[in-house]
């Protein structure tokens, strides 16, 4: 009998150099790691990404500068307007669907880096609201920019492996996401009391993205004086929940960001990708806080979030009917999770019923 302690199920890093490799067979055993990544843990590293780890870190220096702030002044920048989709966010404000209700202890702040669809302007005000940036910071604005586009470039170059791994056109997700409202998220998990570890409060609760696929860059831990330090203790940090079930630590090699997959990209997939529900832990100490960033590649509203045609089957559309607009689906998630109000959902359908009625109140009052 061997000794030997069983080896931890091996999450893939995929190279995005060897998905443009010129020999076939290194871009097919690439291809064949993301179906791997993606199928059984939702999640994979991704070597050779293209991101600026030195830019990150000046960008997460320049978000925590920003949350220090009182809150009168951060407040001014964000909203429930727009339903929190752009500028700050402040903490106990999002919840996740299949966790009890309980909020998540962080701060955020949301931007699209990248041009929107301006057409989609009037038909999702909220989702495709316009930037908002701090006054004064043009760094701030600039390099939250240029992270943001080279996440969305590396998820790109992800996305034409993943349409390899399923036998699909290499572009296939390249023209259903053009235009649409993409978000860079900054992230800045809260210390927490005493108190609130005994009530076994967590960062992030456990939960799936509802975008198509997410891109981490990585982010660090501040000790109780704000000095970037290690992770403090064994428990803190992002796990995943593999299809099986069982419950994994995720943390990129040296140099590495993740990619996840999102509901979008599942439902697409027609299940052959998993949505990947992972939980946020905050260590076991008090006054810890950690900063992150998560670049959200979305559909384009007009999309159909349905299984694409080559892989619908009576059962794969049995598990993801009816089909629906992306637009419609980011709505309702939205209502789901806490930041749009569920009134919201009354602009679904019809909603000129009032003009019936008022013609017949006029008639019955001419009488
Ligand atoms: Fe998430």
């Amino acid at each position: 009998m061997s000794d030997e302690t069983p080896a931890e199920p091996a999450i893939p890093t995929v190279d995005l150099a060897e998905l443009v490799h010129h020999d076939r067979a290194v871009r097919q055993r690439a291809a064949d790691q993301i179906l791997v990544g993606f199928g059984e843990y939702g999640l994979v590293y991704v070597a050779n990404h293209g991101v600026d780890f030195a830019l990150r870190d000046r960008l997460y220096d320049r978000f925590v500068a920003f949350t220090e702030q009182p809150t009168e002044v951060k407040e001014r920048l964000g909203g429930d307007d727009i339903w929190f989709q752009r500028g700050w966010t402040p903490p106990n404000t999002e919840r996740a669907v299949v966790a009890g209700g309980q909020p998540d202890f962080k701060e955020c702040y949301f931007a699209a880096p990248l041009p929107t669809d301006p057409g989609c302007q009037i038909e999702y005000p909220e989702i495709y609201a316009a930037n908002r940036w701090p006054e004064g910071d043009a760094d701030f604005e600039r390099d939250y920019t240029t992270l943001g586009r080279q996440l969305h470039e590396a998820g790109l170059s992800l996305l034409q492996g993943v349409a390899m791994s399923l036998n699909l056109f290499e572009k296939t997700f390249d023209r259903r996401l053009e235009g649409g409202p993409h978000v860079l998220r900054l992230l800045r998990y809260l210390p927490v009391t005493e108190a609130q570890l005994a009530e076994g409060v967590l960062w992030g609760e456990e939960h799936t993205d509802f975008n198509l696929l997410t891109v981490l860059p990585g982010g660090r831990f501040h000790d109780p004086d704000g000095a970037a330090c290690d992770r403090p203790d064994e428990g803190s940090g992002l796990y995943l929940r593999t299809r099986s079930g069982d419950r994994l630590r995720g943390a990129a090699p040296e140099g590495c960001v993740i990619a996840q997959v999102g509901q979008q990209l599942e439902i697409l997939s027609g299940g052959a990708l998993l949505a990947t529900p992972h939980v946020v832990t905050a260590p076991r100490t008090p006054g810890y806080t950690r900063v992150s960033g998560a670049h959200f590649l979305h559909l384009h509203s007009h999309q159909m979030v349905f299984p694409v045609e080559e892989l619908r089957s009576e059962q794969t559309l049995r598990d993801y009917s009816p089909p629906v607009l992306a637009g419609t689906y980011s709505m309702k998630t939205l209502v789901d999770i806490g930041l749009a109000p569920p009134s919201a959902l009354d602009h679904l359908g019809y909603r000129h019923y009032g003009r019936l009625a008022s013609a017949r109140a006029e008639e019955a009052g001419d009488r």
